[in-house]
């Protein structure tokens, strides 16, 4: 297949694309990317559980036999915070860090977050609702899951602009075809991230606390397992990251599907059971994750006609496995009570998303809370248009307005 995931057609809506490759099959060669894609509902979320495949291979082979580049010295503080990052590891480093934060994340351990989020979603609501209109990534799906995010770890709510700043940058080494300047900003952005969590581990060892880095800290001495400085920043910077990077454009890619298609909220948002139901529609029909890749850890061939040798990168395509006809019958259809089961937008198999029962917790409130303070009938001030950010699928701006 050569398609550019810079094409505007293909950022504006990929979804015909990956109908085309599902007519075609369940996996494609992807010329711009270089590797082979999986598109398929069945063999993606196979893939993401199959120990044949890892988010890593410098553990079973050498960069010399593989044939890959030697670390970049630009990058080294990039690299530096990536080494120990839980989603860029294999067990059993990934089990032991992954054991260690998990219980924060817990469906019941959460749930307990329920009434500050909704206030919080409240006052920000307050800030917009009078005046007719607001730009909504910007005052209110940006600032819920950062702020929360950054309670959870005990970091001033103030220090949120930097916090986005420097994950912004740093995300940006995971779009296609970037470029020095990116790497250079990046590593810039995780030189300057790394520092200041040193600090915030160095006021925790000093006056423990009941946040995240504290409960690092302490629980990693109290169970004999010793977390390093380092893994403790990787761990911090991750959880910051990925805490709010998808979560805020969810919130603003279910929002434009509301509006764009005419569905109706306050049917959607009813009660707890539809709210839940509706949300799990919104993250299959257009999520804000649509791949994420993995190495080959030996050579294989995971679907006939597709023969992988070891070091080799393929493509899970998240976002395209959603919409699967063979798993999801009218699958370009937003149906809020679907029951064909779970959608793959938070993963599968070990790297299954930690924050998955977070982010939907903090959508649940989010999306519910907006529509029931909003007039009847918020309007698209503008069309939305995509970031060119393949796979990050999120919008540039969303400006609604509504009569008073
Ligand atoms: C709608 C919002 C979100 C989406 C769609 C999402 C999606 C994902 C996906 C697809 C993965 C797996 C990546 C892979 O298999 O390579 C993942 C991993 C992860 N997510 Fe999320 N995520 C969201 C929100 C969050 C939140 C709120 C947190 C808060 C802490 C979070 C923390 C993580 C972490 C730490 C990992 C790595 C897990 C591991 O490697 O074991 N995510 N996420």
């Amino acid at each position: 297949m050569q398609l550019s995931p810079r094409a505007p057609g293909f950022v504006a809506n990929p979804y015909p694309a990956y109908a085309a490759i599902h007519r075609h099959g369940e996996a494609v060669f992807w010329e711009e990317y270089g590797h082979w894609c999986f598109a398929g509902y069945d063999i993606v979320n196979l893939l993401l559980r199959d120990k044949r495949f890892g988010r890593q291979i410098t553990h079973v082979a050498s960069r010399a036999e593989l044939g890959l580049a030697e670390p970049a010295p630009h990058l080294s503080a990039f690299d530096a915070v990536e080494a120990h990052s839980l989603l860029e590891l294999e067990p059993p480093a990934h089990t032991r860090l992954r054991t260690l934060v998990n219980r924060a994340f817990v469906a019941r351990q959460v749930e307990q977050m329920r009434p500050e989020i909704a206030t919080l979603a409240d006052r920000l609501i307050d800030t917009f609702i009078a005046d007719g209109g607001v730009e909504l990534l910007s005052r209110y799906a940006e600032i819920i899951p950062v702020t929360v995010i950054a309670r959870m770890l005990g970091i001033a709510e103030d220090m949120a602009p930097h916090l986005l700043d420097w994950s912004h940058r740093m995300v940006r080494m995971y779009t296609f075809a970037r470029d020095e300047a990116v790497e250079i900003d990046a590593n810039a952005a995780a030189r300057d991230f790394a520092s200041f969590i040193r600090d915030e581990i160095a006021q925790r060892r000093a006056n423990p606390d009941d946040d995240l880095i504290s409960l690092m800290l302490t629980r990693s001495a109290r169970d004999g397992e010793i977390l390093g400085d380092d893994e403790i920043v990787s761990t911090a910077i991750l959880l910051l990251n990925a805490g709010h990077e998808a979560t805020v454009h969810q919130i603003g890619n279910a929002v434009a599907t509301i509006l764009e298609f005419g569905l109706c909220p306050r049917a959607m948002f009813a009660d707890r059971q539809t709210t839940a139901l509706a949300i799990e529609e919104m993250m299959r029909f257009d999520p804000p994750l649509h791949m994420f890749t993995r190495y080959a850890l030996t050579d294989c061939e995971p679907v006939p006609g597709v023969s992988l040798r070891k070091g080799e990168t393929i493509g899970l395509l998240l976002a395209a496995a959603n919409r699967d006809p063979r798993r999801f019958p009218d699958p370009g259809n937003f149906i809020a009570n679907r029951t064909e089961g779970t959608h793959l937008a938070f993963g599968a198999g070990i790297h299954f998303c930690l924050g998955a029962p977070l982010a939907r917790l903090e959508l649940q409130i989010a999306l519910p809370a907006l529509f029931a303070r909003l007039p009847s009938h918020p309007r698209l001030a503008t069309t939305p248009q995509r970031r060119d950010a393949y796979h990050f699928r999120g919008l540039t701006e969303l400006q609604l307005v509504w009569d008073q």
